[in-house]
């Protein structure tokens, strides 16, 4: 079955600092894009990548992208982002083909994931999953608070504490049989998903989880940065 990846890529990037769109920011010499669109294109099952580029850029991406060309065999198509994550998903998935039948959604923001672990999600798939998501379990123990306090820094009540052992931080690309995401995105079009899996949920459609990797994590906050041009530097050993 071929499979589709689709990359939002069209985040400000707050969270790293002032500064170009964070899928263009350099890592390792290379745009961040780059090496998550190369992460993808690597995987065994996909045949498409399309990048959601940032609003106003899609022409600058296009040309980034041609300088970087896929490997034989994959086709990669830029589209114009949207003001939210989920926006910018529907925006890729409106411009899939017919014949792809997979569709693998992957954050820009996670330019390191390792090939294995695409290869495993589309598998998983592929096998008849609907969705599949790769995660990791929780380092840190997870408070829920009522509320973020306004203005942000001011003490924030704990309201619970979830068992860690039953907490999962899930990771992209996540997976799905391209009807079941294409139908989560029809039935919920207004609303800002973080998550694809969790509009796929809560068409009460099972998600599953299969294990995530270290390296996909994702590029947030600068130190994100510092983690992942050390990552790169080993690799290159
Ligand atoms: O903000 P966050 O880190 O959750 O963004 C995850 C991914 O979604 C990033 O790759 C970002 O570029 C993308 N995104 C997008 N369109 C938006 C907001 C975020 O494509 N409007």
């Amino acid at each position: 079955a071929p499979a589709a990846a689709v990359i939002p890529a069209a985040g400000r990037g707050l969270r790293l600092g002032p500064g170009a769109p964070k899928a263009l920011r350099q890592l390792g010499g290379t745009p961040m894009l780059v090496h998550a669109v190369r992460a993808m294109a690597r995987a065994r099952a996909v045949t498409l990548v399309v990048v959601v580029a940032p609003p106003g850029e899609a022409e600058a991406v296009r040309s980034l992208l041609d300088e970087h060309p896929p490997p034989p065999g994959v086709d990669q198509l830029v589209v114009q982002g949207g003001e939210t994550r989920q926006e910018s998903v529907r925006r890729g998935l409106d411009a899939l083909p017919d014949d792809i039948e997979i569709v693998l959604v992957h954050d820009a923001a996670r330019p390191l994931v390792p090939v294995d672990t695409v290869d495993a999600v589309a598998a998983a798939v592929r096998a008849g999953a609907p969705a599949v998501v790769p995660a990791l379990p929780v380092t840190d123990t997870v408070k829920q608070i009522a509320a973020p306090s306004e203005p942000p820094g001011g003490p924030e009540p704990v309201v619970a504490t979830p068992d860690r052992a039953l907490l999962r931080a899930v990771q992209t690309p996540q997976g799905f049989d391209r009807a079941t995401l294409v139908a989560a995105h029809q039935k919920h079009v207004e609303g800002d998903a973080t998550d694809c899996a969790g509009m796929v949920e809560r068409l009460g459609v099972p998600v599953v989880l299969v294990p995530g990797h270290e390296e996909a994590f994702k590029v947030t906050r600068p130190l994100d940065l510092v983690l992942a041009e050390a990552v790169l530097a080993r690799r290159r050993k």
